[in-house]
């Protein structure tokens, strides 16, 4: 038997530290949280990824009164990039929650959200920054294994 431990590092930014681009997709994801369409939970969750090829592609949760027929924001972002662009690796995904009008901290990527970054990672070769926005501070993981290790990834 041997121990085995994995760091997971991350870089916490107060919102004026973040550089331009990095507050650009923050401000996206809140701005298309303002977009969900959340009727049954009330949360509001908006995704903001930056692609190589320059464009910022955003998505909301889409919720539906069938409640597993509904989509996260994270997944409608990624597969509306996988359709509208294909072949072009996503960048950095920020995700970013409002409940009641009010900017939310702690939001996280679900389980299932997870798996489609290791495809969408799988896909392009390279890692996806992941940018957790909250109220005054956003949370930088570089790549999905930061949240998703030991993930289905081959068979
Ligand atoms: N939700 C997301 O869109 N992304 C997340 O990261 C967490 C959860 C949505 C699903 C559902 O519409 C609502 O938030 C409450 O779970």
């Amino acid at each position: 038997m041997r121990k085995e431990q994995r760091m997971i590092e991350s870089e916490i930014y107060a919102v004026e530290e973040l550089d331009s681009t990095y507050r650009r997709l923050y401000e996206a994801a809140f701005e298309a949280a303002g977009r969900a369409y959340a009727p049954y939970s009330g949360f509001q969750v908006g995704a903001a990824l930056l692609l190589a090829n320059g464009e910022i592609v955003t998505g909301s949760n889409q919720e539906n009164i069938a409640y597993p027929s509904g989509l996260c924001a994270e997944r409608t972002a990624l597969f509306y990039a996988g359709a509208r662009y294909p072949g072009v690796a996503v960048q950095v995904l920020a995700v970013a929650a409002v409940k009641d009008g009010v900017r939310q901290s702690g939001v996280s990527p679900c389980g299932a959200c997870r798996q489609v970054m290791v495809e969408t990672e799988m896909r392009s070769g390279a890692p996806i920054r992941i940018l957790l926005c909250g109220r005054e501070s956003a949370t930088l993981f570089y790549g999905i294994s930061s949240l998703l290790p030991y993930c289905f990834d081959s068979f």
